[in-house]
């Protein structure tokens, strides 16, 4: 059974109260923000203002994806925000395993993140320093886009490499998770599904992260 990790980048941001009461009442243990710079990612989205008030309505663990340029620079402001995990990019980091370290010291879970184009070689170093990487199943930037199908093999491979290394590092997946693929998801190895729009444009949210979650 995988953690469900609803994305509120797909909720109606003039009801951000409602969005999270909802994810409160739901299955869902974890809330997923995504950050976006409009440099990192050609998109911005919202930032730490808005998730230190989505923290006080949010009862769920606040996992943090920052998909910006030189995030070393805020780490302590989403410690401040009220992030519980704290995911930075591996292609953003010219010192990755000193940013883990940084968020560590900080009390939070370190994540990172890896896009669709990245050789997983590329995490090889870090696998056992980090809490949990986030594989990309889509180009971030944006929500509601189609999952990546080659990303399976990814996650089996990612599996492995935790296997081999004797870590617990968590998998995510982050990008175009529909119930139709969730099952094949799980399978390769995913320990956490995010959910933007498939949860927020269902007509049950509740009801969707429940059979999400039963997978
Ligand atoms: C994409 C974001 C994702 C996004 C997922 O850049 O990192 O978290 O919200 O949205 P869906 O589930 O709609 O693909
Ligand atoms: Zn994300």
């Amino acid at each position: 059974m995988a953690i469900i990790a609803p994305s509120l980048l797909s909720a109606n941001f003039l009801q951000l109260n409602d969005a999270c009461d909802m994810i409160n009442h739901s299955e869902a243990e974890w809330l997923h923000l995504d950050v976006m710079d409009g440099r990192f990612v050609p998109n911005i989205s919202f930032g730490i203002p808005v998730i230190s008030a989505v923290r006080k309505a949010n009862k769920k663990v606040c996992d943090v994806h920052l998909m910006i340029e030189e995030p070393e620079k805020f780490t302590q402001a989403f410690k401040d925000a009220g992030a519980d995990v704290l995911t930075v990019h591996v292609e953003a980091c010219n010192h990755l395993h000193r940013n883990i370290q940084h968020i560590k010291s900080l009390g939070m879970k370190a994540g990172v993140a890896i896009n669709p184009h990245t050789p997983l070689e590329a995490l090889k170093e870090i696998i056992g320093f980090a809490d949990l990487i986030c594989v990309m199943s889509v180009n971030p930037g944006f929500g509601g886009q189609q999952f990546i199908n080659a990303t399976l093999n990814k996650i089996e491979r990612l599996k492995n490499l935790i296997i081999q290394k004797g870590a617990q590092t968590l998998i995510e997946v982050d990008g175009g998770v529909t119930i139709k693929n969730a099952t094949d998801i799980v399978k390769a190895g995913a320990d956490v599904l995010v959910a933007g729009n498939t949860v927020f444009n269902s007509n049950d949210p509740i009801a969707t992260i429940k059979l999400l979650k039963s997978i």
